[in-house]
């Protein structure tokens, strides 16, 4: 079966261990080129299982030469758990990275989840994003790393739900369709504005979504990854074989 070419922002490696080990090293060179342009990188990261080896390759093999001192490490979603809780991505990014390196205590800036409501938690956590990148209309991080869900969705962004029309907020309440269904996540504007976005894709059972997402007449309320193009940004999908088995080799292709 004849395979096609991809563009330079599809990247398609062998499993999880190579796309970690690819992506971190891209994670690496992003970090070095915002702190040498601004002094600083603003990165937010994402949740879910795929980025963990990332993140313990960033706590190893990039560990001293990543000037860690000018990081800020900010969260694309958060499940409104305590941040405690085993599925909290906060906890996730704490084990596997921000407990490993220097970075200052002030510089990692967890959503808040102790609020009663976790609307007031959202506006929160935009209070903070307001602090740190000033009147900026929206905020610019250097670098987003996102996830994709088997039904489309990234960060908290799912499919049909209000929160994919929010264009004002910069942090928004969301809901999933499993538990923990309450969650907190950045808005599609804020998505979109970053420097860089960077998703990780990693096995068959997000090829479907993959190529939902890729399509060019995607459709966000279906794919809501598909929505995430950056104009002013660079956006890279590293994706491993089995995630984009779908778009290789399309099964409603003509035989
Ligand atoms: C979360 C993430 C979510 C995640 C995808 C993929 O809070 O779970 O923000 O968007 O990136 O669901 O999750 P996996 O990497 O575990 O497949």
């Amino acid at each position: 079966m004849p395979t096609r070419s991809f563009p330079r922002w599809l990247r398609i490696v062998a499993d999880m261990d190579e796309l970690s080990q690819v992506a971190a090293a891209a994670v690496a060179q992003a970090i070095h080129e915002s702190v040498a342009a601004t002094g600083k990188c603003r990165l937010a990261l994402a949740g879910g299982l795929t980025p963990r080896q990332l993140y313990q390759l960033l706590a190893t093999r990039y560990h001293r030469e990543l000037p860690w001192n000018q990081v800020h490490c900010f969260f694309g979603d958060e499940r409104y758990v305590p941040a405690d809780d085993p599925r909290s991505n906060y906890r996730m990014a704490k084990e596997t990275l921000l407990d490993k390196v220097h970075l200052p205590r002030n510089h990692v800036h967890p959503m808040p989840t102790a609020e009663a409501d976790y609307r007031h938690a959202a506006a929160q956590y935009e209070s903070t994003l307001r602090e740190h990148f000033g009147d900026d209309p929206w905020p610019r991080f250097d670098l987003v790393l996102l996830g994709l869900g088997e039904d489309g969705h990234t960060a908290s962004l799912f499919p049909h739900s209000t929160v994919l029309e929010e264009r004002v907020h910069w942090v928004a309440p969301a809901l999933a369709p499993a538990e923990p269904q309450r969650r907190l996540t950045l808005t599609y504007p804020v998505f979109n504005h970053a420097a860089r976005v960077y998703f990780l894709v990693s096995g068959g059972g997000k090829a479907r979504a993959l190529k939902l997402a890729l399509r060019d007449d995607a459709h966000y309320e279906m794919a809501p990854a598909a929505a995430i193009r950056p104009p002013e940004g660079e956006l890279v999908w590293w994706v491993d074989e089995a995630a984009a088995m779908e778009i290789r080799y399309p099964k409603d292709a003509p035989q």
